[in-house]
């Protein structure tokens, strides 16, 4: 029990964390891109760059607990936190890490052009894809927590 609750202060920390990091770097790029000045823009891609190991290693280790906490259980809302996790990890690998990494790079060299803004837009939508990945076992994590009404599948 005590090691359960361990793992539970774990999981809600990583949880918050990771989806802090992800909503700030989505507000932080809004409003740089919204002022227009290529210095604040270059800012914002250069901390998001400097964050995202946190976001990398909370994103790891709400998955992992979520897996703990998970086992034992049937099947239900956590094969679909274990699907959706899977997407936010790929979604971050193969989509958000490589868009901020050339976002800032080419903020640094201030190249922006079309390409920078495509890479944008996609970073964009990507990031809000995640935020509702997010929210979505956020919700998961309170039913079967028993905090928010359960549905017949939990
Ligand atoms: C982005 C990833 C995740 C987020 C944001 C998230 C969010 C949450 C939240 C908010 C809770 C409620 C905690 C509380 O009682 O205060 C929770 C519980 C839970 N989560 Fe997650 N979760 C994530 C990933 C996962 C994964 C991958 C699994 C594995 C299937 C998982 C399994 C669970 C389980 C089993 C509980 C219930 C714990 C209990 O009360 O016994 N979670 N989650």
């Amino acid at each position: 029990m005590e090691r359960r609750n361990r793992l539970l202060a774990l999981h809600r920390l990583a949880d918050v964390a990771a989806f802090a990091t992800i909503v700030f770097f989505m507000v932080r790029t809004a409003l740089a891109e919204a002022s227009g000045d290529l210095a604040e823009i270059a800012a914002a891609k250069a901390t998001i760059v400097v964050l995202l190991p946190l976001l990398i290693v909370a994103a790891i280790a709400a998955g992992v607990s979520g897996r703990r906490l998970a086992a034992g259980r049937p099947a239900g809302h956590t094969a679909g936190k274990l699907f959706r996790m899977k997407l936010i990890g790929a979604n971050g690998l193969l989509v958000l890490v490589p868009a901020a990494l050339f976002l800032d790079h080419a903020a640094g060299l201030a190249e922006i052009d079309v390409g920078f803004a495509v890479v944008q837009a996609i970073e964009f939508i990507a990031g809000a894809a995640n935020i509702v990945l997010f929210a979505m076992q956020t919700r998961d994590g309170l039913r079967l927590a028993g905090r928010l009404p359960r549905t017949p599948i939990d």
